[in-house]
């Protein structure tokens, strides 16, 4: 039990509350981090460690939810102790606090011998808070941009989505980085504060840090006679004026967590990434070509003149008419099919098997094209001999 040399600080409810708040800022921080600088191998071990980057992101959410829900609770502490109690608020900056700052320095340097007397609250924690208020809400308008980035482009335009990524990322690395340099500093290393252990000061770093609170007594908690009368009614409308806020709140965070999935889902990662890699064909691109014009297979014909001279003018003859055409090859007359072209005979009697103009529609890189019905006809005829009637 304290004696009198010691003051109570820290109630065991705000105790409670600062663990839960470093148990949800370690979580954020342990998992956003790794997340923010993800190209450092060191990042990619830790998520490994947590269970991978599912489950970092998960743990990241629910520590968010735990704070804000925390925030909820610490302002109706603040409203509680101010408006039902008529605490004097503290931890307000004060003029004296800029002045109290320009003191330390100055005594820091050497320049003064005196240190500031600072009150409950010196200017150093009041600015740690407030830069806890602030990020906070920071952190909390950003996340939900992230959160929740379709329902936050309805009302702003798609720019904030990674303007709050970088936001959220830097104040995140400000807060880590504060708390490691200046909180660390101030309550491990410059003195051992235990109050947020024990719940109490020494008389002697009392006198130390706060001296115009022993001076003032505001250490003491307000008193309050809890059978007055109008104490009792402004803690009934405490009761419904923040129970009502408070339920609206959490309705918005329940909003805040369920609104949209799109940050939330999780891709089946490995076996989508196949699907990712280039298109690479098993058989190289068919070179387009002219669809074999349509014939009846009866009506081919059995000679160049009832039918054979017919289906080569209709499928070959758009390209092989007359001198100079592709391969020097004139399919319209009979003449020039039994001439042949550069490349050799196109029609060779008796010889379907080398005759170009059996092989040739059937090469991948040749534009002509015949159906299997006019390529048995055209070698049926060729087998026969090839007659003109
Ligand atoms: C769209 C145009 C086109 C059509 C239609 C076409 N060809 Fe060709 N053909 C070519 C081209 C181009 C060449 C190649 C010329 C070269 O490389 O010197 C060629 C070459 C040939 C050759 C080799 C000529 C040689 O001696 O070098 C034969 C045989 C041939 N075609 C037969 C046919 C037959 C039979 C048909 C009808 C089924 C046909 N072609 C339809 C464009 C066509």
């Amino acid at each position: 039990m304290p004696e009198q040399q010691s003051y109570l600080r820290f109630s065991q409810t705000r105790r409670i509350e600062h663990w839960t708040l470093v148990g949800s800022f370690a979580v954020l921080t342990a998992t956003g981090i790794p997340q923010k600088f993800s190209q450092f191998r060191v990042s990619e071990w830790l998520l490994w460690l947590m269970g991978g980057l599912e489950v970092a992101r998960i743990l990241h959410r629910v520590a968010a939810v735990v704070l804000v829900l925390l925030t909820i609770y610490h302002f109706g502490t603040l409203i509680y102790y101010w408006y039902v109690e008529r605490g004097s608020p503290h931890i307000l900056p004060e003029l004296s606090d800029a002045r109290n700052a320009w003191e330390q320095v100055r005594f820091n340097l050497g320049i003064s011998k005196e240190k500031p007397r600072q009150g409950l609250f010196t200017f150093e924690e009041k600015f740690e808070y407030w830069a806890l208020i602030w990020g906070t809400f920071v952190m909390v308008l950003t996340g939900f941009f992230l959160w929740n980035p379709i329902t936050a482009t309805q009302f702003l335009s798609g720019e904030w989505i990674p303007a709050a990524k970088a936001a959220h990322g830097g104040e995140a690395l400000l807060a880590v980085l504060s708390i490691i340099l200046w909180h660390f500093y101030h309550v491990l290393i410059k003195h051992q504060n235990k109050s947020m252990f024990t719940g109490y000061l020494s008389a002697h770093e009392m006198a130390e840090e706060h001296p115009l609170a022993l001076e003032n007594q505001d250490y003491v908690a307000p008193t309050i006679e809890t059978t007055d009368e109008e104490y009792l009614a402004r803690r009934r409308k405490f009761a419904y004026g923040y129970g009502g806020a408070a339920f609206l709140l959490v309705l918005g965070v329940v909003w805040f967590v369920s609104v949209e999935q799109t940050a939330v889902a999780q891709p089946s990662v490995i076996p989508d990434l196949g699907r990712a890699s280039g298109f690479t064909p098993l058989t190289p691109t068919p070179f387009p070509t002219l669809a074999a014009a349509r014939f009846d297979a009866e009506k081919i014909g059995t000679t160049w003149e009832n039918g054979i001279g017919d289906m080569f003018a209709a499928s070959c003859g758009l390209c092989h008419q007359g001198q100079g055409s592709p391969g020097n090859l004139d399919l319209l007359t009979y003449s020039g099919a039994l001439a042949g072209g550069d490349s050799g005979l196109a029609v060779v009697p008796n010889a379907s098997g080398i005759s170009l103009a059996v092989i040739w529609p059937q090469r991948q890189e040749h534009p002509g094209r015949l159906s299997p019905d006019q390529l048995n006809a055209l070698r049926d005829w060729i087998e026969a001999g090839a007659p003109e009637r």
